[in-house]
This record gives C-alpha cells, sequence and structure tokens, in this order.
C-alpha cells in the first residue's frame, strides 16, 4: 500500500512514518523542507501519485491571530484536491478530542474548520481526535504560571503517548476509511493537577501548584470533563506515570 505522510518531519509524522515502514508498507515522506508544500501546492501532485492513503499531520509553523486558520484551511483545500485528483481511497487527518469544546480558542477552531473541509471533500476519509500526548504536558502546565505558582484549571484529561497514538494511526490508515470521528486517548481519565504534580516531582520542580476555577485552558473556560474522550474510548495503555518515569531516568 502507497501512503504519503505530509508533515512527515515533524514530532507525530516521523512516529507514523517509522511504524509504517516496520509494517513494510511503501511510505513517501512529504514536507515543505522535503519539496512538497501544503500551502502553495509545490510538489503535492507527484507526491500523491498513486497513492492508495494521505494521511494529514501537518501543523501550523506559527500560533499568531489567524495563522492556524489560514495554514488549515489552505493546506487542507489544497491537499483535498490533489488527493482527490490522484484517485486517493483514504484520507486521514490528525485533530484534537474536545476541539469544539476549545472554539473560542483560534488554534482549535482552525482544527475544526481542518476536519469540515474533509467531511465536506467526497474524499473516503478518517478524522482521528487525539487527546493531548504526554509529550506537550510541560507546555499545557506552562500556561497557567502566575506569580511564579501554577494556577491549573479543574480539568480532568486522558492523556497519550505520543508512540502509541502513531501506532493507532497507522493501523487506522491501513484499514478501511470510517468517514467518521475515531477517538484516541490515553489509559486512564486523571485530574490535570495530578499530572502537573507528577510533571513537577520527576523534574524536581518545587513551584507550588492549585486548581484555580478562574484559570483557563488556551485561553477557554471548560467543563470538567470538556477535553475527555466518549466513554469508554481507551487506546494507550503506557500510564503518564509509566511514561515520565522512562523518559526522565531512561
Ligand atoms: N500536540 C498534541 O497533543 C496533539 C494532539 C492531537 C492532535 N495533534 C495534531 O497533530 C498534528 C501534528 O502535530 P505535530 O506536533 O506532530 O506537528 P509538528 O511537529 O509541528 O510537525 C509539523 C509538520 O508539518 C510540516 N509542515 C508545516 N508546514 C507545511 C507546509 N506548508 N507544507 C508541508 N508540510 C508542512 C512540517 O514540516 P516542514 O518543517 O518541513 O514544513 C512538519 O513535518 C497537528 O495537526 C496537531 O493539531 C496534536
Amino acid at each position: 500500500m502507497k501512503i504519503v505522510v505530509v508533515g512527515a518531519s515533524g514530532m507525530m509524522g516521523a512516529k507514523i512514518v517509522r511504524t509504517l515502514e516496520r509494517g513494510g508498507e511503501d511510505v513517501v515522506e512529504a514536507s515543505s523542507k522535503l519539496g512538497v508544500n501544503a500551502l502553495s501546492g509545490e510538489g503535492l501532485e507527484a507526491a500523491f501519485e498513486g497513492a492508495d492513503v494521505v494521511i494529514d499531520v501537518t501543523n501550523s509553523g506559527s500560533f499568531g491571530e489567524g495563522d492556524a486558520l489560514a495554514f488549515f484551511k489552505q493546506a487542507g483545500k489544497q491537499m483535498l484536491s490533489s488527493a482527490k485528483a490522484a484517485g486517493v481511497r483514504h484520507y486521514l487527518a490528525l485533530s484534537v478530542v474536545g476541539a469544539d469544546n476549545l472554539v473560542e480558542n483560534d488554534y482549535f477552531r482552525a482544527k475544526l474548520v481542518q476536519e469540515n473541509l474533509v467531511r465536506a471533500s467526497g474524499l473516503a476519509h478518517t478524522i482521528v481526535r487525539s487527546t493531548q500526548f504526554f509529550e506537550f504536558f510541560s507546555g499545557i502546565v506552562n500556561t497557567s504560571v502566575l506569580d511564579g505558582n501554577l494556577r491549573l484549571p479543574d480539568l480532568r484529561l486522558q492523556p497519550i503517548a505520543a508512540d502509541e497514538a502513531a501506532t493507532f494511526m497507522a493501523n487506522i490508515a491501513t484499514a478501511e476509511p470510517r468517514n467518521s470521528i475515531v477517538e484516541l486517548g490515553g489509559p486512564e481519565p486523571t485530574e490535570l493537577v495530578e499530572l502537573a504534580r507528577e510533571l513537577l516531582t520527576v523534574t524536581e520542580d518545587n513551584r507550588p501548584v492549585a486548581i484555580d476555577p478562574a484559570s483557563l485552558y488556551f485561553g477557554v473556560s471548560l467543563a470538567r470533563q470538556g477535553l475527555l474522550p466518549n466513554p469508554g474510548v481507551v487506546s494507550g495503555k503506557l500510564t503518564f506515570h509509566d511514561w515520565l518515569t522512562r523518559t526522565v531516568y531512561g
């Protein structure tokens, strides 16, 4: 099966490429630095020629006002029309669990626009929504610093190791298109504040951490369950605790 990964040099793309190659698939790696530009369209036709599957794991390089929206709109349109022209049988896009609860944030609104473009394209597709990757956790925690203290929103999360999410993406890519949303999540829903405490402990960071109901998640006020996948969605097996221990202590 010929599978094109657009965003192959990125954090997720590189993991998906490795997994697919280990499974014996014929993988084409695409990204702007590899001569395939999803915004201008340069190189897309050649990259998609004869492809069975296209996986979109691109990301906006800048996060200023309107940037992500402009990126996912333009890149989505270019890739979908090139995929259609090439007769691609399955188009996969990676989105975010809870994006519809985060529309006040520019980036997450852009992810919903990306999803809508895929749905409206007429292509056989699967939209994969993943929860937060463990790898980005310190970024999430550090957006809530006030006077040197971590003041976190009262949220439950079900994050997943990026390696496990990549394995699921590879499996979905080689299966039949679902023409719907598939959610991925880690092994267990956990309090954000507990995850933050674990992270601070192993990184020997002694900043005080507490729940602050007024604190926002990337500028958005959310219900406690607003970032959880649907009940019963359990994909990853690795817990944040085990991943953290492995990552920090080897
Ligand atoms: N972080 C999370 O917890 C999470 C959870 C769920 C879903 N996601 C989604 O996963 C996706 C991938 O995220 P990531 O963290 O792996 O991204 P990343 O590491 O920033 O990688 C982005 C990739 O996109 C490519 N790219 C950027 N502009 C391009 C263009 N104009 N044309 C072609 N390729 C382009 C980059 O390659 P070049 O540098 O060569 O252009 C790179 O390969 C994102 O859409 C994100 O929303 C993330």
